[in-house]
């Protein structure tokens, strides 16, 4: 059984994911984060029948899970201590936003106005694909999803 966190669980990819890990048998959700609806159950905020208690992001801790999804809106400048503190625990991360996608800083620049990535960050980042093919994830622990898949 995977244990697993999921930070930012009250917004549009955070509740569809919680409804497919939900039905995962191989699947406990450990914990899930929100903003303002912090100290809330999940059935008080959205129509969805789950125990599921919403903390604040300091209140959980990920070395309780295998793996953390991160569904904050992209260039959050909090998604990036989210992620450091997650690995430094030996938990993976799946990033939903796009913040960590492009490498290249001139390219970031371009698409997204001002970068707010640390470059240490970076190396132990893995690229998803549109082919679903990813490399490296096991030892490197970081994957950014991409938006468009096939
Ligand atoms: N990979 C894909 O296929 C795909 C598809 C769609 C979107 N995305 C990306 O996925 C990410 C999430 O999108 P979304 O539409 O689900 O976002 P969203 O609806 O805006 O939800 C964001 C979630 O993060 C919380 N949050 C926002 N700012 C925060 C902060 N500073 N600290 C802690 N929690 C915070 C929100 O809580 P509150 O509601 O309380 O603010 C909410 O729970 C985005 O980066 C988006 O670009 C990816």
């Amino acid at each position: 059984m995977a244990r697993v966190g999921i930070y930012g669980a009250t917004g549009y990819t955070g509740i569809e994911l919680i409804n497919v890990l939900s039905r995962h048998p191989g699947v406990e959700i450990g914990f899930a984060t929100a903003r303002s609806a912090a100290g809330q159950l999940l059935s008080e905020v959205f129509p969805i029948i789950s125990d599921l208690r919403l903390a604040a992001v300091d209140e959980v801790d990920p070395a309780t899970v295998d793996l953390v999804f991160t569904c904050l809106p992209h260039n959050t400048p909090e998604l990036i201590p989210i992620v450091q503190r997650a690995l430094a625990a030996g938990a993976k991360v799946v990033d939903f936003s796009d913040t960590f996608r492009i490498s290249d800083p001139q390219v970031y620049a371009a698409r997204r106005g001002k970068d707010i990535r640390r470059q240490s960050c970076l190396p132990r980042r893995c690229t998803g694909c549109q082919s679903y093919t990813v490399s490296g994830f096991g030892r490197r622990g970081w994957l950014p999803i991409p938006v468009v898949t096939r």
